[in-house]
Parts: C-alpha cells; sequence; structure tokens
C-alpha cells in the first residue's frame, strides 16, 4: 500500500520517518519544502489540484497529515491563514481520499476543548470551545473532515516534542542551563506527548490494519498528568541542570496573546480498549528523549 506523510519535515513527521523504516508499506514523505538529504517530495497541501495528481501518480491509498499551523500564539493575528492551513487543507486531503475510498489519517489537538472545568479527562466526544484561534482553526478541521464522508481517524494530541524541531524540552533544557532562575505556569495541566510515541501508535494500526471498521476520533497523549512546571522540573532533573532555581507562577504572569485551557488532560481508554495500544508514561518517555538529544549521534 501507499502511503501519503504531509508536514514530513516536522516533529511527528519526522518521527513517522524514523518508525516506518521496514514498513511492508510504501511510504511517501511530502512537505512543502525540501531539506537537503532528507528525500522529501515536494506538496503543498493547501493546493487541491497538487494533491490529487500525487495522490494518482503515487496510486496513494492513505494519508498521514503531519502538516499543520502550530503557533498559537501566532495564530491570534494570522486567522486566515491558519484556517487555510488547518481547516481547509485537511478538506482538501479528505476530498482526495474519498475519491480513492482510501483512509485519512488526521493529527487534532487537546485545544478543540478549551479545557475541562471539571478537571475531568476529556473524553472524545467531549463539547468544549476553543479559547483561541488555533483550537478553533483544528475544530473546523475535524468538522471539515468528519463532514466529506471520507474514511478518517483523527488523533487529538497534546503538548508535543520530540528531537526534531523547535519545543518546550529543547527551549527548557537550554533555559534551565544558562538562567539562574525561572518562573514557569503552574495553573495550565495536561500530558506531554513524545512524538516518536504518537507515530509509532499510527504507525501500528496502519501497518495491521486495525484500522478497518473502526474509522473516527481517539486521544493520544502520554500517561500522566503534570503542569508546565512539572514539565520543566522533570526536564532539568534529567539535564543535570542543578543550579536553576525554578519557581511555579501564574498564567497571568505572562501576557500571552491568547488564553491556554487551564485543564486539557485526554482521556486515552478509547485507543487503548480498540486498538490495543501501549501508552508510556510521560516521564518514561521524556528520559528516552532527552538520552537520544544527549547523544551525539541523535537518532
Ligand atoms: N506541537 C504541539 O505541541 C502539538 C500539540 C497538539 C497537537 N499538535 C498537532 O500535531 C500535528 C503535528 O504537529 P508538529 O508539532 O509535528 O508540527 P510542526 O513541527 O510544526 O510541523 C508541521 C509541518 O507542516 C509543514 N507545512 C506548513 N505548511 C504546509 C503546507 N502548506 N503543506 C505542507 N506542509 C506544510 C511545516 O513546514 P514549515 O515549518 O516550513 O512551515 C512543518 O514541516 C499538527 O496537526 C498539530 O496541530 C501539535
Amino acid at each position: 500500500m501507499n502511503i501519503l506523510v504531509t508536514g514530513a519535515n516536522g516533529q511527528l513527521g519526522n518521527e513517522m520517518r524514523f518508525v516506518s523504516k521496514g514498513s511492508k508499506d510504501n511510504y511517501i514523505f511530502t512537505d512543502v519544502v525540501e531539506v537537503e538529504g532528507q528525500g522529501t517530495t515536494i506538496l503543498d497541501i493547501t493546493n487541491l489540484d497538487a494533491i490529487r495528481m500525487m495522490v494518482a501518480e503515487k496510486e496513494v491509498k492513505v494519508i498521514v497529515n503531519c502538516a499543520a499551523y502550530t503557533n498559537v500564539d501566532k495564530a491570534e493575528t494570522d486567522q486566515d491563514f491558519c484556517e487555510l492551513l488547518n481547516a481547509k487543507a485537511p478538506e482538501n486531503l479528505a476530498i482526495a481520499m474519498k475519491e480513492v475510498d482510501g483512509l485519512l489519517v488526521h493529527i487534532s489537538t487537546d485545544y478543540v476543548f478549551g479545557g475541562d472545568p471539571y478537571n475531568t479527562p476529556c473524553k472524545e466526544d467531549q463539547k468544549g470551545t476553543p479559547t483561541g484561534v488555533y483550537g478553533l482553526t483544528k475544530l473546523h478541521g475535524e468538522q471539515n473532515i468528519q463532514k466529506s464522508g471520507v474514511n478518517y481517524l483523527i488523533f487529538r494530541t497534546a503538548w508535543l516534542y520530540s528531537e526534531f524541531g523547535k519545543n518546550f524540552v529543547k527551549t527548557m533544557i537550554n533555559l534551565t542551563a544558562t538562567k539562574p532562575q525561572l518562573k514557569v505556569v503552574f495553573d495550565q495541566v495536561g500530558t506531554p506527548t513524545y512524538a516518536y510515541d504518537l507515530a509509532k501508535a499510527i504507525f501500528e494500526i496502519i501497518e495491521t490494519r486495525k484500522f478497518a471498521g473502526n474509522t473516527g476520533i481517539y486521544h493520544f497523549s502520554n500517561e500522566g498528568v503534570c503542569s508546565w512546571y512539572d514539565f520543566t522540573k522533570m526536564i532539568a532533573e534529567l539535564a543535570g541542570n542543578k543550579d536553576c532555581d525554578i519557581q511555579p507562577c501564574h498564567s497571568d504572569e505572562f501576557p500571552s496573546p491568547v488564553k491556554r485551557p487551564a485543564y486539557s488532560v485526554l482521556d486515552k481508554t478509547k485507543i487503548k480498549d480498540t486498538f490495543g495500544i501501549c501508552v508510556p508514561y510521560w516521564t518514561d518517555s521524556l528520559k528516552v528523549c532527552m538520552n537520544n538529544l544527549m547523544k551525539s549521534d541523535g537518532k
């Protein structure tokens, strides 16, 4: 089977490259720009004709959409482009897959909920109101896919990090190594997700064909719960950065263009029950990623 991955230069896209090595399927990695030595085919997912042409030429039966507009703060002043990439482009992919009776695997976010007022982990069918443009456009993307009639799997995830690209883990390794003091919010609670774990879950579901008869929305993050403060404390400890004094603070101490959810833990019962997916605890996965980051040869 020919499987096309979009946004292959990003965090999750690169992890898809890694986990799919040795697959029985043929993976094609695409992104809007080429990175030297990566073997990426150019595909802009805002262009429906380009998607249709590639699907026909490569006889694609599954698309894994790792592309998105992911800058949550910048989205507030860039709403039209964010809507194009997070809502219209997934619709394009859905149309192209529907035309060949294929499967669209799409990634969404805990920010579609805007947080749970009762501090209870969010289930897939829970209703919510996004607090910002990013969450709203990601919700529109989900709705467009559902309306298209395509076979789909939507994985909502949260607080993604990996060895690839820019992310919170890399930023905090650096800041806790160089700053004597750091304040980090403790009133936003969620669960970090190692992009490798999510990529592995997606890969296993495709490789085993367990998606057949099981299309729908699923939640995936690592296990456990923490605040950004706890996350930072663990990053500093694992990095051996003992000299930085890390203190908890409230979100209003950091003026931000967007209000982030106070509690956005995802309930993963459905994905575990349906696919038998094993979900690692967040600190276990953080250790694996940080070990890889500290190794000179990386992944
Ligand atoms: N990061 C998080 O904390 C987080 C949390 C929850 C959910 N998610 C979701 O998880 C998924 C993967 O996130 P990620 O962190 O891996 O994203 P990422 O690292 O930002 O990667 C996204 C990739 O998409 C590419 N792209 C941008 N415009 C494109 C276009 N028109 N056509 C094709 N590709 C395009 C980007 O290229 P450029 O960099 O050149 O623009 C980038 O390589 C996304 O759906 C995101 O919404 C992420």
